[in-house]
């Protein structure tokens, strides 16, 4: 269960979760060195993790390796893996490699590009990731209760050649509606939330707990990837007294650049690169901020300054900017240009916070296929894919392969929609019709109520694709589709 590779690279994200001040040059990456392709093991089982902490019992969850998030996993950009996935839980799973190109066989979809792996199964994922970047893993059937129970882990590939700074920092965050117990609370995929705003929780972990302090020293320069393993929980982080730079999204480097308001704005699915470079005073703390819903703001952690001189005065002084993914760029003059309206949800709201205004659900919209357990709430292009999509679903739109396909996704609902497309990244162009700077990729495109956000990507990986809201319970009531590229 446990191989020897997999727990190497355990204790490395552990270090790194402690806080620990290697170089990230020192750090033992050449696990996968002496092996090609890696090999790696990954098993889905029901498990206890200390979510909460004392005095709190621990938590009955879901777990890749028995832990909480699941093993970071890291992978060499160009180094073929092979991770095999043995099912232990009391239902079917699949995984799905998120932001990961790879071929449509292995991208985890049930139904759609391989069987579901049974309980008691094993399959065997092999591919070999193209781009470096900060990547995420989850399943992709009973997708609401198998995230939800904690099903998630960091998928890292590294550079080719290390980026200048001190210390390489994961932050996976997790969202989760505990009862007074600490126990999953039940009610997964009930109206209110399909409708709304999604499973928000009341529990926000951080590396699978909740964190008060993380570990800094003054002037040292962190590369932090933050992923956002959340079902529905939308964040908007602030760093006190911190000025963070963003450089990749979605695992794809962009010109480095400061958010708008200093925010990093992360929807389900998301991940960020910052740069922060710690100016702040050694012995004190700062804290990380989460406003996103209006009149709902908390502190996630505080970055706590050890009482030592700084490491040094000034910034440090290297580029910031990433080597660029051998990503194609779509020739935006001959795009085949596509419009996908999201519609339904229930009217009014936009905020988690905001009352619900007339008319309550929108019915009958689109086809309820028979044999889905999650009713049709919500719609692309006026269709409805539920639960976990299913083989025989018409795609919504096919596209010849190599072509340029440009996106204009426009969101007729009143709530936000992190839309993700796999097997593929895009360029994210405009928004309401502005065009967006600072070269923004992604694979997942946080698309506000009433608004509507331009993507362009060259359709050069065959096969059918999923392109759906990361808003778990949206997913699985209706906001999915397949573009199938032929
Ligand atoms: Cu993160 Cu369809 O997935
Ligand atoms: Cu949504």
């Amino acid at each position: 269960m446990f191989d020897f590779v997999q727990s190497a690279l355990t204790r490395r994200s552990f270090m790194l979760g402690a806080g620990g001040l290697a170089a990230t040059a020192t750090l033992p990456y050449a696990t996968y060195g002496a092996k090609s392709p890696a090999e790696l093991n990954l098993t889905a089982a029901p498990a206890r993790w200390p979510l909460v902490g004392k005095p709190h019992p621990a938590t009955d969850v879901w777990a890749y390796e028995t832990r909480i998030p699941g093993p970071a996993i890291r992978l060499q950009q160009g180094e073929p893996v092979r991770i095999t996935v043995k099912n232990e839980l009391p239902e079917d799973t699949t995984v799905h490699w998120h932001g990961t190109r790879l071929p449509n066989a292995m991208d985890g979809v049930p139904g759609l590009t391989q069987k579901p792996i049974k309980p008691g199964e094993s399959f065997t994922y092999e591919f070999t990731p193209p781009d470096a970047g900060t990547f995420w893993y989850h399943p992709h059937a009973d997708s609401l209760r198998q995230l939800g129970r904690g099903l998630a882990g960091a998928l890292i590939v590294e550079e080719r050649e290390p980026v200048a700074v001190d210390r390489d920092v994961l932050w996976v965050l997790t969202d989760w509606r505990l009862t007074s117990d600490a126990q999953i609370a039940s009610g997964f995929g009930n109206a209110m939330d399909a409708g709304m705003a999604g499973r928000i929780g009341n529990t926000v972990t951080l590396n699978g707990a909740i964190s008060t302090d993380e570990t800094v020293r003054a002037g040292e320069r962190v590369r932090l990837r933050l992923v956002n393993a959340a079902l529905a929980r939308i964040m908007a982080l602030q760093f006190e007294g911190h000025r963070p730079l963003v450089v990749a999204i979605d695992g794809q480097p962009c010109d480095p650049h400061r958010p708008e308001g200093d925010r990093v704005l992360l929807g389900p699915a998301m991940r960020v690169d910052v740069v922060l470079d710690m100016q702040g005073e050694p012995g004190h703390r700062y804290r990380v901020v989460d406003d996103f819903y209006e009149g709902r703001s908390y502190w996630l952690t505080r970055l706590a300054y050890e009482q030592k001189a700084p490491i040094r005065i000034s910034p440090l002084d290297a580029p910031l900017a990433l080597p660029a993914n051998p990503l194609p760029q779509p020739d935006l003059a001959s795009a085949e240009r596509h419009e996908l309206r999201l519609q339904g949800g229930m009217m009014g709201g936009g905020m988690m916070s905001g009352r619900m205004m007339g008319g309550g659900m929108m019915g009958g919209m689109g086809m309820d296929m028979p044999g889905m357990s999650h009713r049709a709430v919500w719609a692309i292009n006026g269709q409805s894919m539920t639960g976990d999509g299913h083989a025989g679903m018409p795609p919504l739109l096919t596209v010849r392969r190599g072509c340029s396909v440009a996106l204009t996704i426009v969101n007729e609902t009143a709530w936000w929609h992190p839309m993700h497309l796999h097997g593929h990244s895009f360029r994210i162009l405009k928004r309401n019709g502005s065009s967006i700077p600072h070269n923004l990729w992604g694979d997942t495109v946080l698309v506000p109520p009433k608004e509507r956000v331009e993507v362009a990507f060259v359709a050069d990986n065959p096969g059918d694709w999923m392109i759906h809201c990361h808003i778990t319970d949206h997913q699985v009531s209706g906001l999915m589709a397949i573009i199938r590229i032929a």
